[in-house]
Parts: C-alpha cells; sequence; structure tokens
C-alpha cells in the first residue's frame, strides 16, 4: 500500500485548555508508538500554539480547522495561511460545518484551498452530500461539483500537500456513519475523479472518509481498498476510542 493512511482528529471547539494539552500529549505517545501512520489533530484556534509547543519534536501533525484566503491584511478575526504555516503543517478546507453552519459557498472554499495549498500547507478539503442530494441519488454529482469548484481553480495544485475527505453531511456528528461500501464507492469515486483530471499523479492522493468514525465502524471502513484512513470528530475527544481507531488504521498496512 504506498499511500500511508492518516487518523485525523478534528477537535472542533470542545476542548479547554487542559484538556486540549493533555489529549495532544496522549496522541502525540500515540503517533510515537505508530510511526508508519500519519496522525494528526486540528484543535481550536485558541489552543493550537500551547498543544503545537506540547507536542513540538514528535511525529504528531498539528493543523487548523481553517484559514482565510489571503495571506495578510485588513481581515478582522480571520486566520492568515502564511501565518498558520510559519508554525503548523496543515489545515481543514471547507469543513461541512463551514459549509452549512457558517455558509461557506463553493469560492470561498476555493480560494481557501489555492490559498493554504500556496503558503505550503498540507490541505484536507473536505467535500460531501446532504442527506437532501443523498436521497436524491445526487451525491456523485453534488461532490464532483465541490472537487471541480475547488480543486479545479486551484491551477497546478501540489498534489502531495492535498488530502481528500469524504464526509457525508448527514454522517457528521449523527452517530449514523455511511455503510463501508457506500463510504468506498465514495472514496473510489473521487479517485477516479482525481485520476481523470491528474492522471497516474493523481493516484496518489489520500482519500479518507469522516462521519461518525468510531472503533465500532473504523476497521470495516478501513478495510476498503480507497478509504486511506479518517477524518474523525466525537471519537477523536477521547484516546482511548482514538487509540482504538488508530489501530484500526494499522490493519491497513498488512494489505
Ligand atoms: P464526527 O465528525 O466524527 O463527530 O461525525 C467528523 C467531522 O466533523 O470531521
Amino acid at each position: 500500500m504506498a499511500r500511508t493512511p492518516i487518523v485525523a482528529g478534528n477537535w472542533k471547539m470542545n476542548l479547554d485548555r487542559d484538556a486540549s494539552v493533555g489529549l495532544g500529549r496522549d496522541v502525540a505517545a500515540l503517533a510515537g508508538l505508530h510511526q508508519d501512520l500519519d496522525i494528526a489533530i486540528f484543535p481550536s484556534v485558541v489552543w493550537m500554539t500551547v498543544v503545537a509547543d506540547a507536542v513540538a519534536g514528535g511525529m504528531l501533525t498539528v493543523g487548523s480547522q481553517d484559514c482565510y484566503t489571503e495571506p495578510s491584511g485588513a481581515f478582522t478575526g480571520e486566520i492568515s495561511p502564511v501565518e498558520l504555516a510559519a508554525s503548523f503543517d496543515s489545515c481543514l478546507i471547507g469543513h461541512s460545518e463551514r459549509r452549512h453552519v457558517l455558509g461557506e459557498g463553493d469560492d470561498l472554499i476555493a480560494a481557501k484551498l489555492r490559498a493554504a495549498l500556496d503558503a505550503g500547507l498540507t490541505a484536507y478539503l473536505c467535500v460531501g452530500e446532504t442527506l437532501e442530494e443523498r436521497d436524491a441519488g445526487d451525491q456523485n454529482v453534488v461532490v464532483e461539483r465541490q472537487l471541480e469548484l475547488a480543486i479545479g481553480k486551484a491551477g497546478e495544485p501540489d498534489l502531495a500537500s492535498l488530502v481528500i475527505a469524504y464526509e457525508p453531511v448527514w454522517a457528521i456528528g449523527t452517530g449514523r456513519a455511511a455503510t463501508a461500501d457506500d463510504a468506498q464507492e465514495m472514496c473510489a469515486g473521487i479517485r477516479g475523479w482525481m485520476h481523470d483530471r491528474f492522471n497516474s499523479a493523481g493516484d496518489d492522493v489520500r482519500v479518507l472518509y469522516g462521519g461518525s468514525v468510531s472503533p465500532d465502524n473504523a476497521a470495516e471502513l478501513f478495510a476498503k481498498p480507497d478509504i486511506d484512513g479518517g477524518l474523525i470528530g466525537g471519537a477523536s475527544l477521547k484516546i482511548d476510542s482514538f487509540t482504538s481507531i488508530v489501530e484500526a488504521a494499522l490493519q491497513r498496512l498488512q494489505m
């Protein structure tokens, strides 16, 4: 398996300072044990720096849950991708909560993706359909449109710095994960789209599944050929559940 599996924890706006630093240290120890995997965490913007300082020098990647489209300027409250890249490795772009709770549209997400990649960050582009779109059978069209509007506008993106997370909106935080077969079908579709656009250069881009991944379903999801790991929300907030999910991803190395 040429693509190194990734297990990434998206902590959202959930942990206070002590909990963030404590969990960061625990995940850093886990990352030290499993260096064949890429393990990443996305703490809240407020605690990102203290967490990064607490885990500095190890194997754990610390990233931001969002960034802005511009490197600097009069953008009150926004996060500069260039400033981020000075201290952090990666950034989520277009998470469904940014799209659907904060109202981010495809143009903004495309500009953010481009800015993150230009700054040298590893960008985790999140895509996925709503329940309404899935019920209408439009999931493939929706995800392809999201890919086209974001990656298609990024010029010649540095594909080594791109990760794609398929996260159906209806599965996020609901306890209702996609079935492993459905997740595989969508991740394979994303890989196919990347291949059509970038030929074999697109084949190495890692495609993750996210949405109610848990210790109970992780092994089945990660056993699928096109699911290179997961973006984990709720189950990343406790070291025990996150460890189980990391262990499930380790099994991919035997495939
Ligand atoms: P969840 O969140 O694992 O809690 O469903 C996933 C995500 O938002 O990335």
